[in-house]
């Protein structure tokens, strides 16, 4: 069987493409899957690929993501607020990369705390939907797989 990665979205990210363009860009959640797609494609894993408005639901997320190669984590406004999914990541020893389609250190100070630095492997924010991508290189690439 194929190894997985899972990519996790959290709250308003199903608003891609609409909501607030001028920080977030034109693309659609649905473009991001089909991104995400062809870059596992090219490595040659699987992908489970899931978006959720509720804390409690990724959190369940995460924890069925155990055994994967890794986790892209844009936990949307749960990074800067959520115990629980830094929790989880831990609890489970989840390989995780921190995905942020904007440049969150340029914006407000509330986004410049993040639950979820502390416990992921690396952070990529700033680049749109290319961020995604190239934590799936890093999780599935020769450099990534399975080494914590
Ligand atoms: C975000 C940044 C967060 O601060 C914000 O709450 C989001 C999206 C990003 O992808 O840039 O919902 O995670």
């Amino acid at each position: 069987m194929p190894d997985t990665v899972h990519v996790l979205n959290g709250p308003n990210l199903n608003l891609l493409g609409t909501r607030e363009p001028e920080v977030y860009g034109r693309a659609t959640l649905a473009d991001v899957e089909a991104a995400c797609r062809a870059a596992c494609a090219r490595h040659g894993v699987d992908l489970v690929f899931r978006q959720t408005n509720h804390e409690g639901e990724l959190v369940t997320f995460l924890q069925e993501a155990r055994g994967s190669v890794g986790v892209v984590l844009n936990a949307a406004a749960y990074t800067h607020t959520s115990v629980a999914v830094a929790d989880a990541i831990k609890a489970v020893g989840l390989n995780v990369v921190e995905v942020h389609l904007s440049n969150v250190f340029a914006r407000e100070a509330f986004r410049h705390h993040s639950y979820i630095s502390p416990v992921a492997r690396g952070v990529i924010c700033g680049l749109g939907i290319d961020g995604y991508r190239l934590a799936i290189d890093a999780l599935a690439g020769a450099a990534g797989g399975r080494a914590s």
